[in-house]
């Protein structure tokens, strides 16, 4: 995207998260535990025309970075995303997010009677069947999570 056609200006210090499956940005600002009453400047923007994806969303945050588990949740919703950390306006480091084959410990098993929900302390583990739509089946139980599934865990 040109200067010409920003739609949301460049940020100082912080990250940006680009190319966002179109539709879930406001699914990271959760992920992020961005809630309004949190501080710093927060740039959203939804339905941008990528050449790569369609349409896509980006989230700047000015004066963080993220930590793993954040990523790796980005990930679950967004396969394609891209990290960008910013200081003093440039981009230093560039990261596409990475589905493991394996999510070990971000997502609870849908199924109650499954022995990763018992008192047992047994950390839930998914197979990654399919990135998009995403398909996540339980190691225990076999039991099928999809992204709206995941999504109402975060
Ligand atoms: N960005 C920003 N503030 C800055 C620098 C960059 O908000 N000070 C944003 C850009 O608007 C872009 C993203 O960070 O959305 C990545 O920046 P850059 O690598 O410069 O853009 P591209 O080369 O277009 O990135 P890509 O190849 O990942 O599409
Ligand atoms: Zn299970």
């Amino acid at each position: 995207m040109t200067e010409t056609t920003l739609l949301v200006s460049k940020i100082k210090d912080g990250t940006v998260i680009d190319h966002i499956t179109g539709g879930h940005a406001l699914d990271v600002v959760k992920i992020l535990g961005i809630t309004g009453k949190t501080n710093g400047i927060v740039l959203i923007a939804m339905h941008v025309p990528s050449k790569q994806l369609g349409l896509k969303d980006i989230v700047k945050v000015e004066g963080r970075e993220l930590d793993q588990e954040e990523v790796d949740k980005i990930a679950l919703l967004a396969p394609g995303a891209s990290i960008n950390i910013v200081r003093n306006y440039q981009v230093i480091d560039k990261k596409r997010v990475k589905l493991p084959s394996l999510i070990l410990g971000i997502v609870k098993c849908g199924n109650p009677a499954c022995i990763s929900n018992s008192n047992e302390p047994v950390q839930p583990i998914f197979y990654v069947e399919q990135e998009e739509p995403l398909r996540l089946s339980c190691h225990y139980c076999g039991h099928i999570m999809e992204k709206k599934d995941v999504l109402q865990q975060f």
